[in-house]
């Protein structure tokens, strides 16, 4: 055995994560681990995300609240700052108990997580495996296919229709016999959703035709939902083991760099996973800002409010350039621009204007976040210039 194939097994452990993950060794060549490669998704999004950080760029990239965590929560913040010095178990338990409270669960049915990406890489890691596999639609959120690819899990990838929905017959289908169905409802990037009949329908479905598969419904931008006919998952992850929900702070509670996200189902689903998770996977100041304001209904209805204002407005300015924007049910939306999106995307970046990346095979079209409304008077200036050129 080579030294650095002994130094990478010596790295994961003998335990299952090195087995799992070893037949892509000898697939891709270890190069392929590394999070710094150019490939590398990861290290693609890094990128992306440090060219819309350059100074006075409007960044509206990532479906980032750009109101931020509010007074609430760095007050929460300041005054546990003398507390980092310790270790986050008393927080983690007063914020899982927040969070119950505000959803009318129980503290047995959350599982914290740093931001919840690493719920869905946990749910990938317990629900998948190389003989089962993940339904993940294309284009949706995509951190659950490239950690299921990353660990040998093989990927099915049903196209959104016409519409930008997500197809669910489609993803029904691809279901039977996988290991986990991602169900991202509102879907990021396309910004459709799905009402409440339509997902339990949907997880009756897959229930019946491969009772053995998990579907995880992502609820990210739940809290921008307009569609009256959409309701939480969660009273249906309350009942049935196959399903679970997962919720971030990252969106409308403005706290994307503060990584808190958490899980919700029943306890034995919930024990499924968590020994994938990280022990004290959120820090102290994070758990003290997420306890602050999980439960500021008001302040969560401003940022509702102020999100719909600069989305109509810029579906608007959209309109009158001549381009449809896809009804939008989250914080950001998706335009057919007619025109290839990572020219587009480049010009905008000289602009001082940082729209979302290419998401194939909606090669023509842009994902907009939506910008405070002064920043998305700016922002249309650049798109109209950039349209017209
Ligand atoms: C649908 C969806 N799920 C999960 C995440 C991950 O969010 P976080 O890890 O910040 O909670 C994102 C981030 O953009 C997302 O769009």
């Amino acid at each position: 055995m080579s030294l650095s194939r002994r130094n990478f097994l010596a790295t994961v452990g003998a335990g299952s994560a090195g087995i799992a993950v070893f037949p892509l060794i000898s697939a891709r060549g270890r190069e392929a681990l590394s999070a710094q490669q150019p490939g590398n998704p990861i290290a693609q999004r890094r990128a992306d995300r440090a060219l819309s950080s350059a100074p006075g760029m409007i960044r509206i990239d990532s479906n980032e609240n750009p109101n931020g965590p509010g007074a609430r929560a760095f007050e929460a913040m300041r005054s546990t700052f003398p507390d980092a010095n310790r270790y986050p178990v008393v927080l983690e338990d007063e914020l899982t108990a927040e969070i119950a409270r505000t959803l009318g669960v129980k503290p047995e049915n959350i599982m914290l997580g740093c931001g919840s990406s690493e719920v869905l890489r946990s749910a990938v890691q317990a629900f998948t495996s190389p003989a089962r596999a993940l339904v993940s639609p294309s284009p949706s959120f995509e951190l659950a296919a490239d950690y299921a690819r990353f660990i040998g899990t093989p990927v099915k990838s049903p196209r959104v229709d016409a519409k930008l929905r997500n197809d669910l017959d489609a993803m029904a289908d691809a279901a039977k016999g996988a290991g986990l169905v991602y169900f991202c409802n509102p879907n990021n990037p396309t910004a459709t959703v799905h009402g409440k009949a339509a997902v339990a329908g949907f997880v009756d479905k897959v229930g019946k035709s491969s009772p053995q598969t998990m579907v995880l419904i992502d609820e990210a931008y739940h809290e921008y939902v307009e569609d009256p006919t959409y309701a939480t998952a969660i009273p249906m992850a309350l009942d049935n083991p196959r399903m679970f929900v997962a919720r971030t702070f990252s969106k409308v509670f403005g706290m994307a760099g503060m990584r808190v996200g958490y899980a919700v189902g029943r306890p034995e689903t919930i024990a499924r996973m968590k020994g994938w998770m990280l022990g004290s996977n959120v820090n102290q100041l994070a758990l003290a800002a997420a306890k602050a304001t999980v439960g500021d209904t008001a302040r969560i209805a401003d940022e509702k409010k102020k999100n719909h204002e600069a989305k109509v407005f810029t579906t608007k300015a959209f309109a009158s350039m001549g381009y449809e924007v896809t009804p939008s049910d989250a914080n950001f939306m998706m335009i057919d621009i007619k025109r290839d999106v990572k020219a587009f995307k480049a010009e905008c970046i000289k602009k001082g204007v940082a729209v979302g990346r290419p998401f194939p095979p909606l090669n023509t079209y842009v994902r907009v976040g939506v910008g405070t409304m002064a920043e998305m008077q700016k922002a249309v200036e650049v798109f109209r210039t950039t349209l017209a050129g």
